[in-house]
């Protein structure tokens, strides 16, 4: 499966659950096409990780994730040994130590015969693939989620750009790795740090904001189907308001489906400012934002038009 033109990207991810602006969509075309990664930046709640997963699930690919976080290492991203496998096979050796050093006239040589042995200990066999070696290695071409890479350390992320500049990776007791199908990737950041230079210009970079009001009421018309057009476009607008108040974290498009799915419980086929007032928690997470979409009601009423 693969990508025809900018309008294939936007139909298919569309297909696919994911309803996306024409700047999205050309920017996963040419990452198709040139084979790059795709750097994606923006508020959460945007859409970041979600856009990998319909890109993987358009091109009927496997998607690999690789959670960033903390503290996370080369071990954890790319491989380990599996400990307690290879314990196992210590007690099996053990159990045939006079058939390994059969033959050995010496100390010395029998000492040679168990260091033949080592080799097996790290050899392919105990080798734990994790997301970075499981997505050089595979067959078939996969999709590559590197998730909140902002998260990870700076070293990290220089162990990635090294990764992601020739597609393969060396263990020492093994050998190289290159590549047998180059992944899609798609890097994703909260902007908690600001990502190298060197990241930065190996990529494509995306950055994916609060929807527009048009493509937010698509994208709520398509996870939600049985939601009346009137409320979806009453709240897409009340949302649009809220957001411009000064607010320490602004509700996005994760939330307005959440406070689409309360009203639908709610049995409420008609926005108003008292259902705003009872429903705001949904949507506003810190009581400083809620107060301030209170002391801005009418305003914001009055703007989404709203009784
Ligand atoms: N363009 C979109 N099309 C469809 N659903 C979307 C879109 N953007 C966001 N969503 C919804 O919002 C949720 C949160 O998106 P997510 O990708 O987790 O955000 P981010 O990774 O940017 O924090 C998704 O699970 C999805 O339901
Ligand atoms: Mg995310």
């Amino acid at each position: 499966m693969k990508f025809e033109s900018v309008t294939d990207v936007k139909s298919k991810l569309e297909a696919a659950d994911y309803i996306c602006s024409k700047t999205v969509a050309t920017v996963v075309f040419l990452a198709a096409e040139t084979q790059k990664p795709i750097l994606v930046e923006g508020p959460a709640g945007v859409g970041k990780t979600e856009l990998s997963k319909a890109v993987a699930k358009a091109l009927k690919r496997e998607l690999v994730r690789l959670q960033c976080y903390e503290g996370l290492d080369e071990a954890k991203a790319l491989y380990e040994w599996e400990y307690a496998k290879q314990l196992l096979y210590t007690q099996m050796v053990k159990d045939k130590i006079d058939d390994v050093i059969l033959g050995a006239t010496n100390l010395n040589e029998a000492v040679d015969k168990i260091a033949d042995q080592e080799d097996a200990f790290f050899s392919e066999r105990f080798i734990q693939p994790r997301p970075l070696l499981k997505a050089i290695s595979s067959d078939k071409p996969v999709v590559l989620l590197v998730d909140e890479v902002d998260k990870s350390d700076p070293e990290f992320e220089a162990f990635l750009l090294e990764v992601l500049s020739d597609f393969q990776v060396t263990i020492p007791e093994v050998g190289t790795r290159q590549a047998k199908q180059i992944p899609f990737v798609v890097l994703t950041s909260n902007n908690y740090r600001d990502m190298s230079d060197a990241l930065k210009r190996r990529c494509l970079h995306l950055y994916i904001d609060y929807p527009d009001v048009e493509l937010e009421l698509q994208i709520v018309k398509s996870r939600i189907p049985g939601i009346q057009s009137r409320l979806a476009q009453q709240m897409v607008d009340a949302i649009h308001e809220i957001r411009k108040l000064d607010l320490k974290k602004k509700p996005c498009t994760s939330e307005t489906l959440d406070w689409a799915h309360s009203l639908i419980s709610l049995q409420i086929n008609e926005l108003s400012r008292d259902i705003v007032t009872d429903t705001l928690n949904v949507i506003c997470k810190y009581r400083s934002d809620t107060d301030l979409v209170m002391d801005n009601l009418d305003e914001v009423a009055k703007n989404a038009g709203l009784t």
